[in-house]
């Protein structure tokens, strides 16, 4: 086995200043404004609370998005032919496994890099990918998708796979630079494989942010966790309710922590006390969902056409594979 290099492109450090930063803007807004981005969920806890999340029988997105990676990949291999697969926000890399499979069946994808936030998540899935792909060029990348873009090393033709339908937890504007800046670090011949989870009845994706055992309720409150532990906040995680509600105007799923009478604490790396009045919420994490027509024109105004679409009957999620069209 060939070991995988790791290049780490957030230092403690860095993370931390971002987190601080994060914070100052999101904590210390105006009540009904409060907020933070869902990439503070993602410490070693919270990456563990999103692997037991695409387990649960109402999170639907997981496995509806593998049924169509084991239908399709060999035509995305066939289409696609990357010498390199990049994958973004690439977690555990566990469907990424569905498609190497049928790159090295179809005698492509020598090198695969995988980029994410979570160190360590991303270490072991590097080490167990080398281990079970011999002969495979694991590249993994610590980083941030929306500042890192230019630190990916990429090795002839090129396959960017963006999957989970983590596009759908940026902001519509932020989807709009984060595609464009996508598409300028393309070449010809380079490819977009883009997960996005597909509007639906609101009862069944309220109920995939709002599980009966409570594990999405976990996942959510872990990023108070997290400002206690990073940023020297004492605020009480259970002093929060969970809300899952769906903006039919916005067609998005919103994840919030809503106060449970006054939430105060001191946080000292904000060197202030932050306050929560009873009822105030935190929103935490949006989750777009999205049509057919909506994906193929957010890239075509991004730059991308899209080369091939495939969902299943019902529609829950959609696969698209897309090329730089200049
Ligand atoms: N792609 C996997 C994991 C989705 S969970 C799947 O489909 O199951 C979202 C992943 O994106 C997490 O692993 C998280 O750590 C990572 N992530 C979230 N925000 C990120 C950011 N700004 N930059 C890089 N990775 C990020
Ligand atoms: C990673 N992302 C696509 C997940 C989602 O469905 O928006 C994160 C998540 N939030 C709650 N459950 C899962």
């Amino acid at each position: 086995m060939t070991a995988p290099v790791v290049e780490v492109h957030l230092e403690p450090g860095e993370l931390h200043a971002a987190l601080v930063d994060d914070a100052r803007q999101g904590l210390l807004a105006p009540e009904g404004r409060k907020q933070l981005p869902p990439v503070w969920f993602y410490d070693d806890y919270g990456s563990a609370l999103f692997d037991a999340i695409t387990e649960l029988p109402e999170y639907y997105p997981t496995r509806a998005e593998r049924a169509l990676l084991q239908a399709h990949a060999g035509d995305i291999a066939a289409q696609a032919k990357p010498a390199t697969m990049v994958e973004l926000g690439a977690g555990t890399c566990d469907k990424s496994r569905i498609v190497l499979d049928a790159l090295r069946a179809a005698g492509c994808g020598a090198r695969y890099v995988p980029l994410d936030v979570s160190e360590a998540t991303l270490r072991q899935a590097a080490d167990a990918l080398s281990a079970d792909y011999p002969g495979l060029a694991v590249h993994a990348v610590v980083g941030d998708f929306h500042r890192h873009l230019d630190c990916v090393p990429t090795g002839g033709r090129t396959m960017v796979a963006f999957l989970g339908g983590t596009i759908g937890n940026l902001r519509p504007e932020e989807r709009r630079r984060f595609l464009f800046d996508l598409d300028c670090r393309l070449e010809p011949g380079d490819s977009l494989l883009l997960g996005t989870d597909l509007v639906k009845d609101p009862d069944r994706l309220v109920a995939a942010y709002d599980d009966s055992s409570g594990v999405t309720a976990a996942f959510n409150r872990n990023v108070i966790r997290v400002l206690n532990r990073e940023l020297g906040a004492r605020f009480d995680p259970d002093g929060f309710a969970h809300v899952a509600r769906w903006d039919a105007e916005h067609r998005w799923i919103e994840m919030r922590l809503r106060a449970q009478g006054t939430q105060r604490s001191a946080v000292d790396a904000l060197g202030v006390e932050v306050v929560f009045e009873d009822g105030e919420e935190l929103l935490t994490e949006i989750s777009a969902k999205f049509t057919r027509d909506q994906v193929e024109a957010e890239l075509w105004e991004s730059g991308f056409v899209v080369d091939a679409m495939w969902d299943q009957p019902g529609g829950d999620f959609l696969l698209t594979l897309a090329s730089p069209y200049c």
